[in-house]
Order: C-alpha cells, then structure tokens, then sequence
C-alpha cells in the first residue's frame, strides 16, 4: 500500500520549519539507526531532545490528528513521535526495511511499526537525487513530493534514499501502529470508508442503506482492531 497524501503543512508552515532547521544544529543519522540499517544510513538527524523538535514534532502530530484521510487510511493507534533529517553532499540511505519494534525514548512506550511516513520538506527542484524508492508488489516506486506533501507504506516494503548529489533534502520521518495491524484488512476498510464518505455526499446522511453500510465498517473495524 502506497498512499500520497497533500497539504499536510501549508507552504507557510513548510517556510517556518525550514527556517528553524537551517538554522539548527544536526547530528550524525548512525546515532539513530537500528542494527539492520546502520551500515546503510548516511545522512543528519535533529536531536530529538530539543525544544524545537519537540514544537516542529508536535506541531506535525497536531496536523496528523485533524486530517481525516490520514486517519481513514492509517487507522493509528500510536504514531511514534516524528524526527526530522536531512540529506546532502551525496548523502544517502541505502536498502532497508524498518525495525518492527520502536521503543519511544523517555516513555515504556513501543510502537510497532505497521505504516512508514516520511513528509517532504523540501520542493523537488531544490535538490537533486534523493528520490524515495520503495519496492512493492508493482515493482519499485520512485517518489519525490512537493513540501508539505507525505508519503505512508508498508514498513515491511525494503526502501532507499539515493544520494542527494546537489541541494539539500529535509524531510520529517516517523512510523505508524495501526489498530488493523494486517494491511489487506486496512485496504478494505479505507475502500469501504472512502466509498462511505463519497455517497454521503450523494444521498445525504439519514439514507437507510448508508446508515447500514456504516454499521458494517464499524462492526468490521470492531471485529478486525486490536487495542
Ligand atoms: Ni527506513
């Protein structure tokens, strides 16, 4: 499942944060990676202990609470707390796939990883190289979105990042756990509940074979959802 979602951030929320993290200082990304990734990972993170990745992170996660299609899509149950990098001078992060298991720092909190996000902060002609390639059942995917603009899959899909050979490539990156841990279950209830929401619009709320349709997406979401 690869899903793109816009306007996560306004470009003047993209303007905001970018002026924070120029300014910012970065650490090595090895810090971070787990044992699977380390001798792959060649790029910056933010520490993440810092006043303003708190406020960018939290100011992500607010938006990610309001947004109805990210909720439909990804159904979270926790959203392990974003971090932000950047790629440059032929910086790369080579294939991968993502740890299952994240213990959130500071907390007894682990989020497994079901759906990987990573949310472009950078406009595509400010840096060459850097594309996101995913590899899926359709063969591999090669994304590079406008800022503000968010990309969630399947954290169990081996992915890259090719070198950033000119610019600068920030991004925010985080990982969700949904309450539908398999992923054809998820597919289905955001099929059913996008098809929902378009014939609300259609035949308006109080039609009898609408309201039943709801009762089935929230008796299979019931019957699916762990907690
Ligand atoms: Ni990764």
């Amino acid at each position: 499942m690869l899903i793109f979602i816009e306007n996560i951030l306004s470009k003047d929320e993209v303007k905001q944060f970018r002026t924070h993290l120029e300014t910012a200082t970065w650490e090595s990304g090895l810090k971070t990676a787990g044992s699977l990734a380390r001798a792959a990972k060649q790029n910056m993170q933010l520490d993440d202990t810092t006043d303003l990745a708190l406020s960018l992170r939290n100011h992500i996660l607010r938006k990610l609470g309001n947004h109805p299609l990210f909720i439909s899509v990804a159904l979270p149950s926790k959203i392990y707390p974003p971090k932000f990098n950047c790629y440059q001078d032929g910086g790369s992060y080579g294939s991968h796939i993502d740890s299952a298991l994240m213990p959130v720092p500071g907390t007894n909190v682990t989020v497994r990883g079901d759906l990987s996000a990573t949310l472009f902060l950078s406009e595509p002609n400010e840096y060459e190289g850097g594309e996101l390639e995913i590899e899926s059942s359709h063969g591999n995917q090669s994304i590079k979105l406008p800022a503000g603009n968010m990309v969630l899959y399947s954290s169990g899909s081996e992915h890259r990042v090719k070198p950033v050979i000119a610019g600068a490539r920030y991004a925010s990156f985080f990982w969700v756990e949904s309450y539908i841990r398999d992923e054809k279950q998820r597919e289905i209830l955001f099929d059913l509940d996008q098809s929902i929401q378009n014939l609300t619009s259609k035949v308006g709320n109080d039609d009898k074979h609408l309201l039943k349709l709801t009762g089935i997406y929230h008796n299979l979401l019931r019957s699916w959802a762990t907690t």
